[in-house]
């Protein structure tokens, strides 16, 4: 069975994921994957998701090897997607870890190859370690997720991050609320939407960060002059202005990668409220943990 949507897993098992993710934060890991490959297959560039993959498959033992973009690769040669991770999946390692486009069907990819696949950022289908090492982070912040009310600001439409956590919340308990132009955000049934950043802060306990995906961007959208760098800063860029009355409780998250002077200020950087860092570090437990229950013992 591959992995490439929250929505495949139940919630007892998401609990015991964060259990295997923060016990292999406390407890010295020994390697019990020695005799296991992953294939980290990367047709979209990564340093967070790659590395961690990498960093979390090490500790746990295993070793790993790379396809990094299209350079150097017989995709050079006009070798298809699909025919790069069969060819991949026939050399037998014992998982495939994946980010692609939406050019990609990693479901229909899953059915074709007798490797389980992990979704490594899908298109913009889901990036589901993404949204589960988010909420690992609130949750060691010692929040009750059926009081979080987790506002994404910024590029809603182009987010696989958002896709992933519309099926994670209703598992977990946790409200999501959308802020943005209205031109970058998507209606969901249940999801209160806010077109100005201060109306959407004063319902907040937690606001994510979401860089503006330009290039996932059609040429009809770039030519909408609503869409401009300098007025989406103007009116949504998390800075020490816009959050200075903001809960001194709440909580700051971002994926990654920052455009620092866009969506998010430099000075936010020193705020005490910025878990970006602690995101990362999550990211390896909760990929470790994925890899582990996938290779060792089953969720
Ligand atoms: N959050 C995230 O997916 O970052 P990368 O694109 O660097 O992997």
């Amino acid at each position: 069975m591959s992995f490439l949507s929250v929505k495949q897993l139940k919630t007892e098992q998401i609990e015991k994921l964060f259990q295997t993710a923060s016990f292999f934060k406390t407890k010295e890991v020994k390697p019990k994957l020695d005799d296991k490959i992953v294939s980290l297959i990367f047709f979209e560039p990564s340093t967070r998701t790659r590395m961690s993959f990498e960093v979390a498959a090490l500790r746990l033992g295993a070793k790993t090897h790379l396809l990094n973009n299209k350079l150097g690769t017989s995709l050079e040669k006009d070798e298809t997607l699909e025919d790069t991770v069969k060819n991949i999946a026939a050399m037998r390692p014992d998982l495939l870890v994946v980010r692609c486009n939406d050019d990609l069907d990693l479901a229909q990819m899953s059915k074709e190859v007798d490797v389980p696949i992990l979704n490594a950022g899908w298109g913009t289908q889901g990036h589901p370690t993404q949204a589960l090492l988010d909420i690992l982070t609130v949750k060691e912040q010692q929040r009750e997720l059926n009081k979080e009310k987790i506002l994404f600001v910024g590029d809603v439409k182009h987010s696989r991050v958002v896709s992933s956590h519309l099926e994670l919340a209703p598992l977990l308990g946790y409200q999501i609320g959308f802020c943005g132009p209205e031109e970058m955000l998507i209606d969901r049934p249940g999801v209160q939407k806010f077109n100005q950043l201060s109306e959407g802060l004063k319902w907040a306990t937690t606001v994510y960060s979401l860089r503006v995906q330009f290039e996932r961007y059609s040429q009809k959208e770039k030519e909408n002059q609503q869409l401009t760098t300098a007025n989406f800063i103007s009116h949504f860029q998390l800075n020490s202005q816009s959050l200075s009355s903001w809960s001194k409780e709440g909580l700051i998250l971002h994926p990654g990668p920052v455009n620092y002077g866009v969506e998010l200020a430099s000075e936010i950087i020193k705020d005490s409220r910025n878990l970006i860092l602690t995101q990362v570090e999550h990211g390896v437990l909760v990929r470790m943990a994925l890899i582990y229950h996938f290779l060792k013992e089953q969720l």
